[in-house]
């Protein structure tokens, strides 16, 4: 078992058939009115939702969705995440109107057949995010066994993260939860080698504990996004309209230096996608060196840059991938982050990508599906990764001795 789990029960540890089983989950997917536009943290939720029901667990299923201001935001309903579970499943998935139901007992009470219950959008009670006690004791009444496998929550300290699991004996995490804290666990403990982190996005601020982590731990950084503007003018290199952390140029200036002490490689742009405005195609072109004209900015890596980046890529065992090379929802400036998504693509090593934009990006490249891993977290793999306690995995740990699993 990795580090990162040490003490903490799985759904295999609990004697299931007939307890009622509360499995909070994070069903926090994208929708486009009632469609849902990317269902992969329902397809991930199953191996644990049928585990359940094949051992006999009378279900539960909790969730948020989005950020409702009350329960009048009906567009954060879980209803098409119930309709969609109801046919994965093949069993009716009864959404309950309030995350606090009186219904659920009515149904746990009664004649509980073949159907599961989904409690409506936890987050429209804001006892939720303020991590009350009242939800946590409610729950409780009804509950014979706590699972968290929202791992993509589980840096939130909310009631049905912590709170909940803080008052029940028997509480665990499910197999999503698992991979992905074995996952993110193999990139910091003996990766194999070289080892490349990939780092992309907008802005080095939003990065700098992960690079603080990985810094001593990486073979090389390979860096893309408008992030790279800030280390290209901590070279000193022109970058004419492009995005830049100016209070960030000094750390740019100073990680630079401290990689090359290290011996370690440190890959920028040399060449870029640039134009006049933010997403004009008119304007569009190619430089010929890392250099960007006054009134230019880049929005996407080079052809040069791909095929550095690719070069490195293919010599990688282990790749970290966080944050898109360019503005990859614009056709005509995907090229660089699906090149990189097609050289982890075609590459034998280990390659994880972190959640958010990383994993949308990785989607939308068509690749997806020859990662290693796909972190169903944005926030929560990061922090994860970056050394932080998850109030979700923490409040799971066993606190007396006598709790602690032989
Ligand atoms: C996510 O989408 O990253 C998780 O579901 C957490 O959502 P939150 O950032 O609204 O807490």
């Amino acid at each position: 078992m990795s580090s990162g789990l040490k003490g903490i029960k799985t759904v295999r540890d609990f004697e299931m058939a007939g307890k009622t089983v509360f499995l909070r989950l994070d069903l926090n997917v994208p929708l486009d009115g009632t469609k849902i536009t990317d269902e992969t943290r329902i397809t991930a939720s199953l191996p644990t939702i049928n585990y359940c029901l094949e051992k006999g667990a009378k279900l539960i299923l909790a969730s948020h969705l989005g950020r409702p201001k009350s329960a009048k935001d009906k567009q954060f309903s879980l209803e098409p995440v119930a309709k969609r579970l109801t046919e994965l499943l093949s069993r009716d998935v009864v959404l309950m109107e309030e995350p606090s139901s009186e219904g659920v007992k009515h149904i746990l009470y009664g004649n509980m057949k073949n159907e599961i219950i989904l409690l409506e959008n936890l987050r429209f009670d804001e006892g939720e995010t303020e991590n009350k006690n009242d939800l946590a004791l409610y729950w409780a009444s009804y509950s014979d066994i706590y699972i968290n496998d929202a791992f993509g929550a589980s840096h939130r300290a909310h009631a049905s993260i912590h709170a909940f699991p803080e008052i029940m004996k028997n509480k665990g995490i499910g197999f999503l939860i698992e991979k992905e804290i074995k996952m993110l666990d193999s990139l910091t403990d003996n990766p194999k080698r070289p080892y490349i982190a990939i780092l992309g996005g907008a802005k080095i601020s939003d990065k700098i504990e992960v690079i603080e982590k990985l810094i001593d731990i990486v073979d090389g950084f390979v860096i893309g996004g408008a992030m790279a503007y800030t280390f290209l003018k901590a070279k000193g290199v022109p970058v004419g309209k492009s995005l830049v952390e100016a209070d960030k140029v000094k750390y740019a200036k100073e990680m630079i230096q401290r990689m090359e002490a290290r011996n370690k490689t440190m890959l920028l742009p040399v060449d870029h996608i640039v134009s006049t405005e933010f997403g004009n195609v008119e304007n569009k072109k190619v430089t010929t060196s890392a250099v960007i004209e006054d009134n230019y900015m880049g929005l996407d890596i080079g052809p040069q840059t791909i095929k550095n980046y690719t070069a490195a890529l293919s010599e990688a065992a282990t790749v970290f991938w966080n944050g898109p090379m360019g503005v990859f929802e614009n056709k005509a400036f995907c090229e660089g982050t699906f090149a990189v998504a097609k050289a982890l693509a075609e590459s034998k090593g280990v390659k994880i990508v972190g959640g958010g934009d990383s994993a949308a990006a990785a989607e939308a490249s068509g690749f997806a599906d020859k990662m290693t891993h796909i972190s169903t977290g944005g926030g929560a793999s990061l922090e994860y990764l970056q050394g932080e306690k998850l109030p979700g995995l923490e409040i799971l740990r066993p606190r007396k001795q006598s709790e602690v699993m032989p």
